[in-house]
């Protein structure tokens, strides 16, 4: 069996497919998992996925997303193909916290365990991004790659050049409580719906996009610094760039509101918007106060996390 992280974008999420930098967080003791078990000889690799309500032979539909990804991993990695690949997922999907990502990478992992190969996580992170292709369109490259490193991350395209991915310092430790809206909301509808409106009014949006910018980078000095104080404010500012970016609701502003209320230190809609979840960045004493301030203001679920302090690798 091999497994894979949950991911939230702890801010710049939009304006990172913009070219500005975004911090990702891999959510540990979230995850999904892949087991690959012999199947009859000539029946070809088969995906059971009890918790998404379905099983379907990859053959018979190759354009599916992670059809298309377990054909190309077998034919790429020489893996046996007789094999049923059964995948749950403890992540609420459509949501922002990468459900699909993290499968994706599960399965990669898992079918290259079994054919006995190794590669870089980098090739991982790649394999999961053309299958996120096929659900997203044009993703930034952040899921995939949090999921595949699993650690904390800055995320910038670059024209003509691979992303910059750097691992971000984490002085102290956050605890983070996420809300669900229980509002399912493909990523590629709010991400089309931006595009559209950068198209109509670019300055506007640029403009917009470089104080999402400006944010992450102060983000990442106060993360390096352990200042769980001045973290909350900048991610309030976030939100409220994301409400103006059109990517908000009212479910999700009820829930930062409430959060706040329940005396969160910051609260910002993660992902994609229109609907899955947020997140709100609290002491450890107020966590339980404010999930349950959340279920109140009608989230579906919530979950307690904390983002462990990291070693500078420097
Ligand atoms: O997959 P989600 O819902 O976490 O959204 C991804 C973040 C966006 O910046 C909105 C899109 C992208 O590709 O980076």
């Amino acid at each position: 069996m091999a497994t894979a992280p949950a991911k939230l974008i702890l801010c710049g999420e939009h304006a990172v497919v913009y070219g500005r930098p975004a911090i990702a967080l891999p959510l540990t003791d979230l995850r999904a998992t892949a087991t690959v078990t012999p199947a009859p000889a000539g029946s070809g690799p088969l995906i059971r996925a009890p918790d998404l309500g379905g099983q379907w032979r990859v053959t018979e539909c190759p354009n599916e997303p992670l059809s298309a990804l377990v054909l190309k991993i077998v034919e790429q990695f020489h893996i046996p193909t007789d094999i049923e690949i059964t995948i749950h997922s403890a992540i609420p999907i459509a949501s922002g916290m990468g459900s699909g990502a993290a499968i994706a990478t599960a399965i990669v992992r898992e079918l290259l365990a079994v054919g006995g190969q190794t590669v870089p996580t980098a090739t991982i992170a790649e394999l999961v991004y053309e299958s996120e292709r096929g659900y997203h369109g044009t993703p930034s490259g952040i899921d995939n790659t949090v999921v595949a490193f699993e650690q904390p991350i800055w995320f910038q395209r670059r024209p003509s050049l691979p992303p910059l991915i750097e691992p971000v310092t984490i002085g102290t430790p956050l605890t983070l409580v996420i809300g669900d809206s229980g509002v399912r909301s493909p990523t590629r509808l709010p991400v089309g719906a931006v595009r559209e409106r950068w198209q109509a009014e670019p300055e506007r949006y640029e403009a917009l996009f470089d104080h999402v910018g400006e944010i992450v980078t102060a983000a990442r000095t106060v993360l390096a610094q352990g200042d769980v104080a001045a973290l909350g404010p900048l991610l309030d500012a976030n939100h409220a760039l994301l409400c103006e970016i059109g990517v908000s609701s009212a479910e999700l502003n009820r829930l930062t509101d409430a959060a706040r209320a329940a005396g969160a230190l910051g609260a910002k809609l993660a992902g994609a918007g229109w609907g899955g979840v947020m997140v709100a960045l609290t002491t450890p004493d107020q966590a339980t106060t404010i999930a349950a301030a959340l279920r109140t203001a009608g989230a579906v679920q919530t979950f307690i996390t904390t983002i462990a302090a990291t070693v500078d690798a420097a």
